[in-house]
């Protein structure tokens, strides 16, 4: 069968191409369709329910990347499925100018869960983490003569705009786009003095992943969070938490810092939050709420659609005790892959915390055993060429993370020097 959906104009030649493609195959259409920003793995998503997927060719996958840490109630989960058909056929989208009752039950409901007074939503991670960048800069114009600066840390990640590549500290996704935006420090994770040295009269705050996801799921001494925050109070500066990948259950508290026993002065929400409908939010407390109207904006944040979704995975979220089993689980699962990881001398390394684990290897193995879990019908996540990490749904259940235990060991047996 042909491909006969109509294209935009102006792809001129490959139009016409891309035009007598099989309709099946759709790896090829991309490839000829897509700025080349992303390696995929092989496999064509259709069809997803609760913490399985399903490819074009009808194969059945057990999902423990999770929309990269996004479907915190799987696949379609009914109370979201449920609020965005009800939503759909409210009122779908309208200007921030005008009250809209979605964002305000949202608001509430953050409130009310964490140590924060005031929220901004908006589309993405990098989006509220700009936001909360521009804040401190507020923050340090009024309050602090002029501060501009923000410490940020080696291997963090913090988005792709151009000011979150420049806090982002890792060479890799910076060198291709030098020069970057000034106004951020990058120094070493897990290390206080570190952040005392890099600390000025020009600093305005500090950012910090409470565990660093995408740095490799990278998680610091149990007192290095207090720690900075005595500095920042010390100093008089902001101490920012990006939770966007910890946020809401994941590491088995509703946020991370709970566990560090820690309150950010601004948090940074996205991925989870919506639990697979587009959000990022960025809360503050009071007395750094500084923004006056017109200082910062965005057309679709806080968009009655979304909103009416997140509230409602929020909700249950909280009502249901998600994060106590996402610790429950996330133990047993750890529990398991020690076990693996006594089995195999391959396996260096197990760490994470509630369901946000890598496990990592003594060789660059971790893209072949992607590719190997895929053909067992388990989609994980090469976090680093050595490094697979697992963020699965927060609904997974013991028995699945016995399946995907037996899959990571025959696939271990077969691919890995032992
Ligand atoms: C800790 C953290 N911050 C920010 C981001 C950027 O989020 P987004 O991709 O939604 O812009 C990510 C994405 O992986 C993240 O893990």
């Amino acid at each position: 069968m042909l491909y006969s959906m109509r294209l935009p104009d102006g792809l001129g030649n490959l139009n016409r191409e891309v035009q007598q493609l099989p309709r099946n195959n759709w790896q090829e259409l991309e490839q000829k369709l897509f700025l080349r920003t992303v390696n995929r793995v092989p496999v064509t998503l259709v069809r997803g329910q609760g913490t399985l997927a399903w490819d074009d060719q009808g194969r059945e996958y057990l999902d423990f990347v999770g929309g990269w840490a996004v479907n915190s109630l799987g696949h379609c989960p009914p109370v979201v499925v449920e609020a965005l058909e009800r939503q759909a056929k409210t009122l779908i989208q309208a200007s921030n100018q005008f009250y809209t009752i979605p964002q305000i039950e949202l608001a509430q409901l953050l409130i009310k869960h964490s140590c924060l007074d005031r929220v901004f939503f908006c589309n993405s991670g990098a989006e509220a983490n700009e936001g909360a960048a521009k804040l401190a800069r507020r923050y340090g114009k009024l309050r602090l003569n002029g501060a501009d600066e923000v410490i940020t840390t080696h291997s963090s990640f913090h988005g792709r705009t151009l000011a979150m590549t420049a806090a982002t500290g890792q060479s890799k996704f910076q060198e291709p786009y030098i020069p970057l935006p000034g106004g951020f420090v990058n120094v070493e994770y897990n290390n206080v003095e570190a952040i005392k040295r890099a600390t000025s009269e020009k600093t305005c705050a500090v950012i910090l992943e409470p565990i660093q996801g995408e740095g490799g799921v990278n998680v610091p001494a149990d007192d290095y969070l207090k720690k900075v925050q005595g500095w920042c109070q010390e100093k008089g500066i902001l101490f920012i938490l990006d939770e966007i990948q910890t946020g809401i259950g994941r590491t088995g508290t509703l946020f991370a810092y709970e566990q560090y026993r820690v309150e950010p002065d601004i948090m940074t929400l996205a991925k989870g939050l919506g639990s697979g409908v587009p959000i990022g939010a960025f809360l503050a407390r009071e007395n750094v709420s500084l923004f006056s109207p017109g200082e910062h904006g965005s057309t679709f944040g806080g968009n009655p659609l979304v909103c009416a979704a997140a509230h409602a995975a929020l909700k249950y979220i909280i009502d249901n005790d998600i994060p106590g089993q996402v610790k429950r689980v996330g133990n047993y699962f750890m529990t398991k892959l020690e076990s693996l990881k006594r089995q195999f001398d391959s396996i260096t390394e197990v760490r994470g915390r509630g369901l946000l684990i890598a496990l990592e290897f003594n060789q660059e193995i971790a893209g072949k055993m992607v590719l190997a879990c895929l053909g067992r019908g388990l989609l994980v996540n090469e976090v680093k060429p050595d490094a697979l990490r697992f963020m699965p749904p927060l609904i997974i259940t013991e028995k699945e993370v016995d399946k995907a235990i037996g899959i990571l060991g025959d696939v271990l047996g077969k691919n890995a020097k032992c």
